[in-house]
């Protein structure tokens, strides 16, 4: 295991402390939250913890399927005790950019389902404002480049389709998803979200406000949580 993929994992099972029996657990997406998923299917196995799952992608549904972490429907349930899912960027408010895996969607409605939001990330996701990362955005198939276009109007940036070679990319809803280059200026995240938003032909854009309560950074100096002073945890 590489250096890069050794702080993942660090970060992704270091978020499981926020997780207690009878919890009711968001699972989110990416390659640093695939560890907390593992970490928590070990306790389950080893340890006796009970909790229900509910996945934010078909990848994560898949993997928590295959290693024993049960799973519900979130609309069998009044909320979620939490949620934990990585970003592609935090800044200092604990404002986020996620969407690089491409499943924004379902993690936004399980984030807003979720009495608390907790963020693994390695260094390289800290940023003093966001937008070097592009922002995604699901939008429609129908008409998509005409929606591209009123972004990139709207926005004054690139905004480019993410592709397959010659096919869209799709996300798990059946929807394509496009990338906004902004350059990291963002500097009123919510803001742009609305103006995002606004626009008929956007499903969701990967603009997270106000939602994360805490994130679980790995870096080289080691692994410390930084917890939101306007958020809603405790330090586990
Ligand atoms: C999935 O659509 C994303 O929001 C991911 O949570 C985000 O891209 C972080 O993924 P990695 O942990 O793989 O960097």
């Amino acid at each position: 295991m590489n250096d890069a993929e050794g702080l993942k994992k660090i970060a992704g099972e270091a978020a499981c402390e926020f997780v207690k029996s009878g919890m009711r657990v968001g699972l989110g997406t990416g390659s640093t939250v695939k560890y907390t998923v593992l970490e928590l299917a070990r306790r389950i196995q080893e340890e006796g913890l009970q909790i229900v799952g509910v996945p934010t992608s078909i990848a994560t549904e898949n993997l928590a399927r295959e290693n024993g972490v049960p799973l519900v429907e979130l609309g069998s349930l009044d909320g979620l005790d939490i949620v934990i899912d990585g970003t592609d960027e935090f800044d200092p408010n604990f404002q986020l950019i996620k969407g690089g895996g491409a499943a924004l969607l379902r993690e936004k409605i399980v984030a807003q389902q979720s009495a608390a939001m907790v963020v693994v990330a390695d260094g390289r996701k800290q940023v003093e404002c966001l937008g070097a990362f592009g922002i995604p955005i699901e939008i429609t198939p129908f008409a998509c480049d005409v929606t591209v276009s009123r972004l990139e109007t709207l926005l004054k940036c690139n905004v480019q389709l993410r592709m397959n070679g010659s096919e869209y990319v799709l996300t798990d809803n059946g929807n394509c998803i496009a990338d906004a280059h902004t350059g990291p200026n963002i500097l009123d995240p919510l803001a742009t979200e609305a103006t995002i938003l606004n626009i008929a032909g956007v499903v969701q854009v990967g603009l997270f406000n106000n939602m994360c309560d805490a994130v679980v950074l790995a870096s080289e100096d080691g692994v410390k949580t930084l917890m939101n002073p306007v958020g809603r945890l405790k330090r586990a």
